[in-house]
């Protein structure tokens, strides 16, 4: 990110969570109820666990917009957690002699408790777990809104949908939807697949996992359709379009792999049968591609087609029947730790994903066309 800058504080169970986005133009509108949509969509999705139905992620605006629009400076955000209430003394934030309440000690494999510990030389690994939770993804949609506001201004549009969980495949190719209208449906889905009969599947594969005291991934796409060509360079690796989507994904939690366009399954294919063939369009004034194969890149640079991609994320780690694992205390074989927790989040992933690809995007916008205000923005654009 280049421009565009933004970080976030604060713990799943804490008083709050914060964010601060730093570079976006003067004049983009900005109103709470966009926050409030795309929030709820995080919320959503069969599998998730009861701490979304306590919070409502509720977003407010502390800085950078002044009557429904941006003013320059930096858009400082909060979301109050609800659930502080009922955590006030485990998350206290004064020094106390007392034994620390809901101290974890057993860690669970596969999340950050263990390689928080031995890194921050944690006593108790509630430090760990409570900022590596996924809970800090609500602010990062919460800002990721803004992003997806001044996209939308170049009708630019970020939509998403679930393409696998645990095993069950919908295996219908990427649809021709602008990004928007392919969430509209996707988000009619309690799993948001857009195949029927994958969504059945699907959710029966949650209900057995859960019913397992188990737990499920599986694979998102997200599609951003209305870019540009030229967004990111291959003049420098930092500068690859798809470097900086790779990278902003994987920083999702759970989130194992990333592939653009074809991506792996590509690699097993020929030349032949991955690469876009160019044409003339009929008055020889525009090259077009018949197919999307590349996934709306190549090297590094937005072709113009529709962005398309895809992440694996692995099960949730926090298991109801939980891993074999070790006490730290008692030196003794133990099963792990059990928090509150998702089956799946898989449908939420996918949200949090397009916020994380707006703000790549709307930065990549910005680096290549620049302005201080939306309307220099839009007449940098083409389309004051
Ligand atoms: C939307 C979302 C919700 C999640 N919910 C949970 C959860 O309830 N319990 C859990 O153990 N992990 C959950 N995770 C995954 C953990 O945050 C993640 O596995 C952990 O931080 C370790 O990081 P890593 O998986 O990226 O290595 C969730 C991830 C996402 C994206």
């Amino acid at each position: 990110m280049r421009i565009l800058r933004f970080l976030t504080a604060g713990e799943s169970h804490g008083p709050a969570l914060t964010g601060i986005l730093e570079g976006l133009p003067a004049g983009l509108p900005l109103a709470l109820q966009d926050l409030a949509e795309q929030a709820a969509r995080r919320r959503r999705g069969h599998g998730r666990g009861g701490r979304m139905k306590i919070e409502d992620d509720a977003v407010d605006i502390l800085g950078g917009v002044r009557r429904g629009k941006t003013t320059g400076g930096p858009l400082a955000l909060q979301i109050v957690n609800k659930d502080f209430k009922v955590w006030e003394e485990v998350m206290r934030v004064s020094a106390s002699t007392a034994p620390a309440k809901r101290a974890v000690r057993i860690p669970r494999p596969g999340h950050a408790d263990l390689v928080g510990r031995l890194k921050y030389r944690l006593a108790d690994m509630r430090d760990a777990l409570e900022r590596a939770s996924a809970r800090e993804t609500a602010m990062r949609v919460a800002l990721g809104t803004a992003a997806r506001r001044l996209l939308g201004e170049l009708e630019i549009t970020v939509g998403s949908r679930v393409a696998a969980i645990g095993g069950v495949a919908d295996d219908s190719p990427p649809p021709a939807l602008s990004g928007a209208a392919l969430s509209k449906r996707a988000d009619a889905s309690p799993v948001r697949c857009l195949g029927k009969a994958a969504e059945a599947g699907m959710v029966g594969a949650i209900d057995a996992a859960k019913a397992a005291g188990d737990t499920l991934g599986g694979v998102f796409e997200v599609i951003a359709t209305g870019l540009p060509v030229g967004l990111g360079s291959y003049a420098q690796w930092d500068r690859r379009l798809e470097a900086d989507l790779a990278a902003s994904l994987m920083s999702l939690n759970a989130v194992k792999g990333v592939e653009v366009g074809m991506g792996f399954s590509g690699a097993s294919q020929r030349g032949s049968e991955v690469h876009d063939a160019l044409y003339w369009n009929k008055d020889k004034t525009k090259v077009v591609r018949k197919t999307n194969r590349s996934g709306g890149i190549d090297a590094g640079v937005s072709t113009g087609e529709p962005l398309i991609v895809r992440a694996a994320m692995k099960p949730i780690a926090t298991l109801m029947n939980p891993l074999p694992s070790v006490d730290l205390e008692a030196k003794t074989d133990a099963a792990a730790h059990i928090e509150r927790s998702d089956a799946c989040a898989v449908p939420a992933g996918a949200v949090i994903a397009e916020s994380l690809v707006c703000l790549v995007l709307a930065d990549h916008v910005l680096v290549k066309y620049g302005g201080d205000s939306l309307a220099e923005l839009k007449e940098h654009y083409g389309r004051p």
